[in-house]
């Protein structure tokens, strides 16, 4: 079986499972965080969860770059730069801000997680530093690539700011949780999710590729979900939730 094809079913299977994720995750939402329960096996420390989950899509990409054949791309280069700011910040930096104390992260999510991660860097890292065509340097200049990086950056921009709103609610070791009113969160209750979803729209209109497409399809099929779940547990939590308050998409949903 050629590299290609193996590249292509794994294409498709994540297209494929981002439509039974989707759904699933409206009746079960992923236990961890805020809908952490009992019955999930063993858990180990949320901090090094996420940083054992993060890590390989940090290290996949950039050992692609170098083993394929754009080192000397400027736009290849440039792919790099922006995916290894979002996951050096997601797994070198974020895990060691979270409070919330020993809070636990359930194995099966790591494992789950894990195996997404794997795929979804390898897609990505692979077509874009060897299956695709090489992307000319004008391509800088092409409207897709300006305006995604704009999408991406403030993405990233939402997606950060919110998080950090989040933790600063805490004290070291609380575990406590708060209405944010800050920031993004005046318009809707998972603004970091928001920005998520900003981002990789923007990475797959930067990148133009069906791997970005990919990967958009699965973060929205995930966090879509989560956002609701995460609305409905705010709403039954705090009698004085805002009212005006969305989910995810300010004013729309
Ligand atoms: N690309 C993807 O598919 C994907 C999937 C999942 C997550 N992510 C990203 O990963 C990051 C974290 O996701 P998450 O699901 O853990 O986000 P989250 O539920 O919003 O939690 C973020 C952090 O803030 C704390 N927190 C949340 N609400 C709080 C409140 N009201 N008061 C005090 N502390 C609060 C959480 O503590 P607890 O852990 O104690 O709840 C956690 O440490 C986000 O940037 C998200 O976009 C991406």
């Amino acid at each position: 079986m050629s590299e290609l094809l193996i590249f292509n079913i794994l294409l498709i299977t994540v297209f494929v499972s981002a439509i039974f994720i989707f759904t699933i995750l409206f009746f079960i939402p992923a236990p961890y965080g805020r809908h952490i329960r009992k019955g999930w096996g063993i858990t180990l420390k949320a901090k090094f969860g996420w940083f054992l989950m993060e890590l390989p899509s940090l290290a996949i990409v950039i050992i692609l770059f170098f083993a394929g054949n754009r080192k000397m791309n400027l736009p290849a280069i440039i792919f790099l730069i922006f995916w290894t700011v979002h996951y050096f910040h997601r797994a070198m930096v974020y895990p060691f801000m979270m409070k919330g104390g020993n809070k636990k992260f359930p194995v099966l999510i790591l494992v789950f997680a894990l195996i997404f991660n794997f795929i979804n860097s390898y897609l990505n890292g692979r077509y874009l530093f060897y299956f695709s065509q090489p992307y000319p340097a004008d391509w800088l200049f092409d409207p897709r690539f300006i305006i995604g990086t704009i999408l991406f950056i403030t993405g990233m921009f939402i997606n950060i700011q919110s998080d950090y709103i989040l933790l600063k609610l805490r004290k070291a070791g609380e575990k406590d949780y708060q209405i944010p009113y800050a920031g993004f969160f005046r318009f809707v209750s998972s603004p970091n999710y928001f920005g998520e979803i900003i981002e990789w729209i923007g990475w797959t209109i930067l990148t133009w590729s069906l791997a970005g497409l990919a990967f958009t399809l699965f973060t929205v099929a995930n966090l879509l979900p989560r956002a609701y779940s995460n609305h409905k547990w705010y709403k039954s939590k705090f009698n004085s939730y805002p009212e005006e308050r969305k989910a995810l998409i300010p004013f729309v949903y």
